[in-house]
Formats: structure tokens, C-alpha cells, sequence
């Protein structure tokens, strides 16, 4: 098994409340609430530890609401690399109606000073070398600039360690010119950083060095581009519970397959299996194998035209 890094630089405590339906400007009743430790690299943490591999989880963490994170790394056994910032990590609040309508409200989160930036690099460099992958998931929190992310990403392949992205606007843009081992955009995602045609922007990507990509399709799927790879999964049809996850869920199995060496069909099939069953879940995460195994036998593998 493997010893992995995953970064979420702009982690966020997800707060659900459950309510029959909202009314706007009255005191509303919530029927129950849940509140977990979230972002997009401690989510394909979990999900990577369920699959058997050691982590190490690092990015920023506000100093004033850590408790609920530092219970979620504790209980998972991860490394906590985290640098502690001033003030709160941000707050997200999802608004569940009886009917499905889910709202949002996402929160700022803390301010990132330099000071923070150089704490992080500092903590990262001597251990980078140690894992055999990291990857880097989610948002920019406020004063971490594009740039200053392309130059964290060019020091983790400096490292010489494979690393994988998913990110979305200008960090995405700002990701795809150090030319990342894996990146795993859905297909909104890619055509704002690199246009419309996203077949064009593929080859584009994968001429410029980029091994892996993952475009996922969210219900339709996902495409595999990679070297000798050209593949697409169709998911089994499943109940739709929460979406919550799903990228992230695909992102670390498919980091498994590839760092276990398995042949890409096998690979895509277990990611493919371990997104749908994250979409049948209020959370996500591995916890029913048999259910794993009946949706593994439900992905449909085909080549992809390239
Ligand atoms: N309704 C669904 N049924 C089955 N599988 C699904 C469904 N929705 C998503 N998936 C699976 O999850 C993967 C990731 O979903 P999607 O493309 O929506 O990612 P995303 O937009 O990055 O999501 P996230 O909100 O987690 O960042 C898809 O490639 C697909 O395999
Ligand atoms: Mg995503």
C-alpha cells in the first residue's frame, strides 16, 4: 500500500440541516442537522484510507473551529501537516428541503497570510519526497494567489512525486501550465479553462506532457485519457441519495488502481463503482463491499474514439 499526501488548501466544516420546506426571512424549524469535517482532499483521504492506504493531510486550517477536523484525522489515523491560521475554517451550510431542493450558503474562510504560505512550504518540503503520490484538491482560500499555487504545484513535482489535480477555475488554469501527473476535471471544469471542444483541449493536454486525465461526465460517466489508455465507463444506474463526494471518490480510486499497477480496465471499473455507490450515500466511503461488488458488475467499459 502506498503513503499518500493530499492538500486542501480551503478545507470547510459542511453543516446540513434538514427542514420540510424553507421560508425565507421566518424562523425556520430544521427537522435534524449534521455537521462534518470536510474538503475536497480530506474526502479522497477517506476514501483512499478505505482502500488501505497511509495518509498524510496538509493545507490550512483556522485555529479557532479545528476540533472537528482534528477528530476526523485522529479517528482515520491520518498525519496531520495542517498549518493552524487565525480565525475560522469556512463554514458550509446546505439547506435540505423535504422535496430535494438543496441551498447552499458558503462561507469566506480565513485569511491566508504569507507568513502561512512559508509555514506550509516549510513543513512540505522535507517530507514530500516521502509519499508516493499527492494530490492537490479544491478552491484557493482568500490570499493564495493563482500563481503562488503553480509555484507549490512545480515545487511538489520538483519532488519528484506524481502529482494529481482537481481544481477548477483560474487554479485549474493556473495547474495545467506545471503540467501535473493526473488531473481530474469534470467536463464544465475543462472547457472553462481550455474552451468548447473538449476532445481538442484533451490532446492539447496530453501533448503538453499531462499523463493522465479523467474527464468525468457525473451521471454519463467518465473518459480515461491516458498513455495507451482511451477508455470510457458507463456507471450502473443507481438512487440518487447525495452527489457529495462522487469526484472525489473517482479520483482516489482510480489513484489506487494506478499506483497498485492494475490494467486500466480494472482500474476504471473500480472507480467508476466506488463513485456511483458514493452517490447512493448521504456521505460517501466504502462501507457495504457487497454493494461495491454488485456495482462493479453494473459499469459498462468501452473505447473511446480519440
Ligand atoms: N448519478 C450518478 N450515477 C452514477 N454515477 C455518478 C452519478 N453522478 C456522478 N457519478 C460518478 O461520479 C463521478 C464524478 O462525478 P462528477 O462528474 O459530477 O464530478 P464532479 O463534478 O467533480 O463532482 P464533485 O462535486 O464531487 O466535485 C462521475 O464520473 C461518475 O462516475
Ligand atoms: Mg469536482
Amino acid at each position: 500500500m502506498a503513503r499518500i499526501l493530499t492538500l486542501t488548501l480551503n478545507p470547510a466544516l459542511d453543516l446540513t440541516l434538514r427542514l420540510d420546506q424553507l421560508q425565507p426571512g421566518a424562523v425556520n424549524r430544521c427537522r435534524d442537522f449534521a455537521s462534518h469535517a470536510a474538503g475536497k482532499g480530506l474526502n479522497v483521504a477517506q476514501v483512499l484510507a478505505d482502500l488501505g492506504h497511509t495518509l498524510s493531510v496538509s493545507g490550512f486550517l483556522g485555529r479557532a473551529n479545528a476540533a472537528p477536523f482534528e477528530t476526523l484525522m485522529h479517528k482515520r489515523g491520518f498525519r496531520d501537516l495542517f498549518v493552524r491560521v487565525p480565525g475560522e475554517t469556512r463554514s458550509n451550510i446546505k439547506l435540505a428541503e423535504a422535496d430535494g431542493r438543496i441551498t447552499d450558503l458558503n462561507g469566506p474562510g480565513p485569511q491566508i497570510e504569507e507568513s502561512h504560505l512559508q509555514q506550509l512550504l516549510e513543513t512540505l518540503d522535507p517530507l514530500l519526497a516521502g509519499h508516493d503520490a499527492v494530490v492537490v484538491a479544491g478552491s484557493l482560500p482568500r490570499g493564495v494567489s493563482p500563481e503562488w499555487f503553480a509555484s507549490l504545484l512545480k515545487r511538489i513535482k520538483a519532488a519528484g512525486v506524481p502529482l494529481a489535480v482537481d481544481s477548477s477555475g483560474a487554479a485549474l488554469s493556473a495547474a495545467l501550465g506545471t503540467t501535473p501527473w493526473l488531473i481530474k476535471p469534470n467536463e464544465e471544469e475543462l472547457a472553462e479553462a481550455c474552451g468548447a471542444d473538449l476532445q481538442a483541449a484533451v490532446t492539447h493536454l496530453r501533448g503538453q506532457g499531462i499523463e493522465h486525465i479523467l474527464l468525468s461526465r457525473g451521471a454519463e460517466g467518465v473518459d480515461w485519457h491516458g498513455p495507451n489508455i482511451a477508455l470510457r465507463a458507463l456507471p450502473p444506474r443507481v438512487e440518487v441519495a447525495s452527489t457529495v463526494g462522487a469526484g472525489d471518490s473517482l479520483l482516489a480510486a482510480s489513484l489506487h488502481g494506478l499506483l497498485e499497477g492494475w490494467p486500466a480496465e480494472r482500474t476504471l471499473r473500480l472507480a467508476t463503482a466506488v463513485a456511483a455507490q458514493a452517490v447512493t450515500q448521504i456521505g460517501f466511503g466504502i462501507h457495504d463491499i457487497d454493494q461495491l461488488a454488485r456495482l462493479q458488475a453494473g459499469v459498462q467499459l468501452q473505447p473511446l474514439q480519440e
